[in-house]
């Protein structure tokens, strides 16, 4: 009874919110939708998978944090420290492969209104809703030395994933920002099986037991209030 008086309400509020996210959605079509696909399906093939400008948005409603989407959509800052495909922006340097930055180009910044709208409307993309287990990640502690065990020594993570500036891999996504920016029961489903979101990706499934998941999402949030900038 208390859910469908709450469902009649949403539905009562459907097209005021169609309505304010109508802005936005002009913006992501006119602004973003060259280098971000917005209705899926995510990459079947490598060629596919190599040729992607940006990073699948088409369930950032499931995978970002909405605060931090505004605010970097304002001051966009690199996340990815080689770019999208890591193949595509590094040379040979003297000792080993160095990244070309000036191949690395600045991304589109928003003002803050654009930014607001453009949010609300990316937060309504909500493929994989079927993956997510809402209040699967279950808040608690790890110190940084047994998370950078686990993500170093146990799970070999660290060859991809950068937890601080300039230490770590660079062909993935620094995760010393990570619990900042993306949902924690994301996160947890993720890592859990990055195929099911993402079927070429190249991060490995290891397989993880529940209780490893939780613990890096815990060393995640250790992290992220570690002030590296
Ligand atoms: C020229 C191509 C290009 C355009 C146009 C573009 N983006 Fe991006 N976007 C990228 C790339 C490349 C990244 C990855 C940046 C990184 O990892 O440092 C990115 C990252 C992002 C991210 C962070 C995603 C993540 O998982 O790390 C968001 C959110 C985003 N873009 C939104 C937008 C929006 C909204 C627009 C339109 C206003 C837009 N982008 C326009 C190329 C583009
Ligand atoms: C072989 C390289 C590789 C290894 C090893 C690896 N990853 Fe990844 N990881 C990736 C790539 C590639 C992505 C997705 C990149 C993208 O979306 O652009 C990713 C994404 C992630 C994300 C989501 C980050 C984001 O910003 O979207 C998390 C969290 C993560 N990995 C954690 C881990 C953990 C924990 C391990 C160890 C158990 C691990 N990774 C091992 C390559 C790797």
């Amino acid at each position: 009874m208390i859910r469908s008086i709450g469902m009649t309400v949403a539905l009562l509020l459907l097209p005021a919110v169609a309505l304010a996210g109508g802005d936005g959605q002009r913006l992501l079509q006119e602004r973003c939708s060259g280098c971000h696909n917005l209705t899926g399906p995510a990459p079947q093939t490598l060629a596919e998978l190599w040729a992607r400008k940006g990073p699948d948005l088409f369930y950032a409603g499931n995978k970002y944090r909405p605060e931090w989407v505004e605010q970097w959509l304002q001051a966009p800052r690199r996340i990815r420290p080689a770019g999208m495909y890591y193949g595509n922006h590094i040379k040979p340097g003297p000792d080993g492969d160095i990244i070309d930055e000036r191949s690395l180009p600045e991304h589109p910044r928003l003002g803050a209104e654009d930014a607001r709208a453009v949010t609300r409307a990316l937060m309504q993309l909500k493929w994989g809703s079927h993956l997510i287990t809402p209040g699967a990640y279950k808040p608690g502690r790890i110190s940084l030395s047994m998370g950078e065990l686990m993500f170093d020594k146990f799970r070999g993570c660290l060859a991809c994933h950068e937890i601080e500036p300039g230490y770590g891999g660079r062909s993935g996504p620094e995760v010393y920002t990570v619990a900042r920016r993306l949902q924690a029961d994301y996160l947890i489903s993720y890592m859990r099986n990055p195929q099911a979101w993402d079927p070429r990706i190249f991060m490995p499934n290891k397989h993880l037991k529940e209780r490893d998941l939780q613990k890096f999402v815990h060393y995640f949030r250790a992290l992220s209030e570690e002030d590296f900038q």
